[in-house]
């Protein structure tokens, strides 16, 4: 049998300059760039050849690949992973006018949908509530388009290794945390 072509995180880099050249739909854009994701976790050690990562731990946050022309709304997405503690969480966050891929390499993601409910729909006052969850283990992907509110929990009962993709750098997009026990909203530290 002839030996199968490995796609690579380089592959994958220029597939998605692609997805970004085809369309300027977000939707259409997240969808496609997700497939491509998923083709890369299926490939044993990718991960492993980006990053230094020590038998346990080493938890943190890793840029593996920072565009500088591509992107959405603006340019320069950015492919990262954070190396994340057993029950690592936060609280509901959008991404702004962002999209953002979550794919799991290893371990395993909670994920917790939250969405603005409105008197009529069985609230007094306007509020974040849960709508939904569901958890991504080893090649899993999912995507948040502009606006829709999640927060993750490492599952795992150990590390969990996340990769995700940035539309656009988030640290460079204007975004809201949510504290639903104390009905606020602020805007997230860049
Ligand atoms: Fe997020």
């Amino acid at each position: 049998m002839a030996p199968t072509a490995t796609y690579t995180m380089a592959t994958f880099i220029d597939d998605v300059k692609r997805v970004f050249a085809a369309s300027r739909d977000p939707l259409a854009q997240a969808e496609a760039v997700a497939g491509h994701m998923k083709e890369l976790l299926a490939v044993p050690g990718w991960l492993e050849e980006q990053l230094n990562l020590p038998e346990e731990e080493g938890y943190g946050r890793f840029d593996l690949h920072q565009d500088e022309e591509a992107g959405h709304p603006g340019s320069g997405f950015l492919l990262m992973c954070s190396v994340q503690k057993p029950g690592q969480d936060n609280l509901p966050h959008d991404h702004g006018a962002a999209w953002v891929v979550y794919g799991v390499y290893e371990g395993a993601i909670k994920q917790t949908k939250w969405r603005w409910f409105y008197p009529g729909e069985g609230v007094d006052v306007p509020q974040i509530k849960e709508s939904g969850s569901f958890v991504q283990h080893d090649g899993s992907v999912a995507f948040f388009l502009p606006g829709e509110i999640h927060q993750t929990e490492n599952v795992a009962g150990g590390r969990s290794l996340v990769v995700r993709l940035e539309s656009q750098r988030l640290d460079s997009v204007t975004r809201y945390q949510y504290d639903p026990a104390n009905r606020t909203v602020k805007v997230m530290d860049r």
